[in-house]
């Protein structure tokens, strides 16, 4: 009797073990295993929520640890001179970066947030962050491998404020000066801004040779980066913002589209969609251009996002009607949508148009499958928080041996400007607009 209890009590000893084991061990979370097989068995234990979850980026005032926990937020940004504090420091922004991801760690699933910033000429938006010339300076010096520098320096400076994840470059081809936002632009000519994608590569890494498509992240130095405004931004009609782009398919091809070829060889993380038209159709609408060329045809793999309220904007006015928006953006192949206020809206449309065979499964699949790639190549699994040794590089970039590798480099090729320049002259201490009686230069 006593023998056979014992037995019996040993038995389910090991049986509760091998549960608890099980329970522990899940192959997501394991960085020894294929990236395809950690997707696929996450992917496989994700409910509809969790998924529309990581589709769904908000802007940082609403990321409370809570928002992100209880609607499974996969992204977060802050938005232009959206900023935990007036003059925040970088150690502030890391607390915060932290906090909303301790949210996200806290879920059933514990998939970590991906949190975005427009670090476009340096890390803009931080206090005291290095601020390098606009894209228009930068294609006029001709040097593709100081570009390349410079977005070295900016993923420095990105991840010093806790953030992995950088919304450049900016690959418009500027085809009219009136065009307000020009100085984005590297050049009127696809050859100069094919040549600066090198960026790219300073933000995230060299990808290998083989890598094209696949997004590409070397390690937690490094950020994401972002390919926009998927396509034809700088073509608009007669320069007016986020207009529409009356070209034929020879003249998109082969003047917007080169350097996107040139992102996807470097292994761009992602693809921003551009508020513009082409020929009339919205990009945030425009399946042929986002699925089948960009994902079919020229075989990209990381994930597509929308711009800052993007697909409020495919109808006129924009958000008139948000269910349309969100079937006809997500339904042309759009993968995360910068929502980024009204999340829940969002979300309840998504999750009502999958329950009713609206948006199928398969494409919630493909998108989420896309984003989770891209956090699994990027190793936010495990590292999702602030390097806090990483601190000192915000706004480390322009002193002493810095200012002679990067700045002198202008000095010689005759832009008298950064002749000018005094230690802290390109530290980013103002919002715009900037008074004239500060230094004019750098800002
Ligand atoms: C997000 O924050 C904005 C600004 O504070 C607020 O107006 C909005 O209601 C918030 N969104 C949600 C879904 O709570
Ligand atoms: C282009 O701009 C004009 C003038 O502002 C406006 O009426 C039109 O709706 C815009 N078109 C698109 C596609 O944005
Ligand atoms: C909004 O769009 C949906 C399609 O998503 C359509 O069924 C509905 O009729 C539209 N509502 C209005 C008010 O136009």
């Amino acid at each position: 009797m006593g023998s056979s209890r014992n037995k019996f009590t040993s038995l389910l000893l090991m049986f509760c073990l091998v549960v608890l084991v099980r329970a522990e061990y899940a192959k997501y979370k394991d960085p020894k295993q294929p990236l395809a097989v950690r997707i696929n068995d996450l992917l496989g234990r994700m409910t509809l929520a969790e998924k529309i979850g990581q589709m769904t980026q908000i802007e940082r005032v609403n990321a409370t640890a809570e928002a992100m926990s209880k609607y499974f937020i996969g992204s977060v940004l802050s938005g232009g001179g959206s900023v935990p504090a007036p003059q925040a420091s970088a150690g502030d922004w890391a607390s915060m970066v932290n906090e909303m991801q301790k949210g996200s760690l806290s879920t059933r699933l514990g998939i970590p947030m991906i949190y975005g910033i427009d670090a476009v000429h340096g890390n803009n938006n931080a206090y005291r962050a290095t601020i390098f010339p606009h894209n228009i300076g930068l294609g006029a010096t001709r040097d593709p491998m100081l570009v390349k520098r410079i977005g070295e320096a900016t993923a420095l400076e990105v991840r010093a404020t806790g953030i992995s994840y950088a919304f450049a470059p900016c690959i418009a081809v500027c085809r009219d000066p009136r065009w307000g936002r020009c100085y984005e632009s590297y050049s009127e000519d696809p050859k100069v801004v094919q040549a600066m994608t090198t960026l790219i590569s300073g933000l995230q890494g060299d990808a290998p040779s083989d890598y094209t498509g696949r997004p590409y992240v070397g390690g937690s130095k490094k950020v994401a980066a972002c390919a926009k405004h998927y396509v034809g931004d700088g073509g608009t009609y007669m320069g007016i913002n986020a207009n529409n782009t009356i070209i034929d398919t020879h003249g998109l091809m082969s003047i917007h589209m080169p350097a996107y070829y040139n992102s996807i060889i470097r292994g761009v993380s992602t693809v921003m969609v551009s508020y513009s038209s082409w020929n009339g159709e919205k990009m945030h609408a425009n399946h042929f251009l986002i699925t089948d060329f960009l994902k079919n045809k020229l075989k990209f793999r990381g994930f597509v996002i929308t711009d800052y309220e993007g697909i409020d904007q495919i109808t006129s006015p924009p958000g008139v009607n948000y269910s349309y928006s969100v079937e006809a953006g997500i339904g042309a192949g759009i993968d995360m949508v910068m929502v980024p206020f009204a999340y829940t809206e969002f979300i309840d449309d998504l999750t009502y148009q999958v329950k009713n065979n609206i948006i199928p499964m398969s494409r919630i699949d493909d998108a989420v499958y896309r984003i989770l790639r891209v956090k699994f190549t990027m190793g936010l699994f495990e590292n999702p928080f602030a390097d806090p040794s990483l601190a000192g590089e915000l706004g480390s970039h322009v002193s002493s041996e810095q200012r002679n590798s990067f700045l002198s480099h202008f000095i010689r090729l005759d832009y008298s400007i950064f002749s000018d320049v005094s230690s802290s002259a390109c530290r980013n201490t103002a919002k715009l607009p900037v008074k004239l009686s500060g230094n004019p230069w750098c800002c």
